[in-house]
């Protein structure tokens, strides 16, 4: 399955999708990464890897629905089954979304739907959680609204800070968003017309919640 991962920091998520590729746990081939920020880490990490990269920089002042426009026309240069958002800051505009409508999917450093949008493990912390997570869902034009695909979880110690529980969070990232990919290129998860999981998936290093839809279609109780 071609993939186009759009990044804008370390990349730790493309890392770990590269490492299941080359390792045989996630049949998927990344065509290119794709970055709003020309600094961005993973840009770095995918040259070194011979991965194709692109910037399509958005500075103040820019007109947006240009940078939407050369973002969508960037992302379709390669015809990519699914579209990856690995640590991409920005909120994608609709072009792009409706282009690739249940085709692109997120990794959220929360239990979505607690903790959309930035700083979800400082809010988490700060509204006393015991458990938080990740979550891999559907992009669609909201802030994290999209369908839930899969979530990990990961408890919040007393001693945490923003830091030590994002990478512990991450962590589970790294597991998560390879296996999802995985399932979608294996069928096993199909996205359109809506998420509907066929058989039952493994995720050997988390603790993953998918919703099992049985051959009758029907939701389990
Ligand atoms: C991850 O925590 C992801 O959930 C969020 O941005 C972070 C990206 O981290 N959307 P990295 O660049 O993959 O290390």
């Amino acid at each position: 399955m071609k993939l186009v991962v759009l990044v804008s920091g370390t990349g730790s998520n493309l890392r770990a999708l590269a490492d299941a590729i080359d390792g045989s746990r996630c049949g998927a081939h990344i065509a290119a990464v794709v970055s709003d920020k020309r600094s961005a880490k993973a840009l770095s990490f995918a040259t070194d890897r011979g991965i194709p990269t692109h910037v399509v920089p958005l500075r103040r002042g820019d007109d947006r629905d240009a940078w939407n426009r050369t973002l969508e026309q960037t992302v379709a240069g390669y015809d990519p089954e699914l579209v990856v958002l690995a640590g991409f800051m920005r909120v994608l505009g609709e072009p792009l979304v409706r282009r690739f409508a249940r085709r692109i999917v997120n990794v959220h450093p929360a239990l979505l739907p607690s903790f959309p949008g930035v700083d979800a493990p400082s809010r988490a912390i700060a509204a006393g959680v015991r458990v938080s997570g990740c979550t891999v869902h559907l992009v669609d034009e909201g802030v994290d609204t999209g369908p839930i695909l899969a979530q990990a979880a990961v408890p919040v110690l007393p001693t945490d800070d923003r830091d030590s529980l994002h990478e512990r969070i991450r962590a589970q990232e790294h597991a998560l968003l390879p296996a999802v990919v995985d399932w979608i290129s294996r069928g096993i998860l199909s996205l359109d017309p809506a998420p509907a999981l066929h058989a039952e998936a493994s995720a050997d290093a988390c603790l993953v919640s998918p919703r099992l839809v049985p051959p009758s279609g029907n939701e389990p109780q």
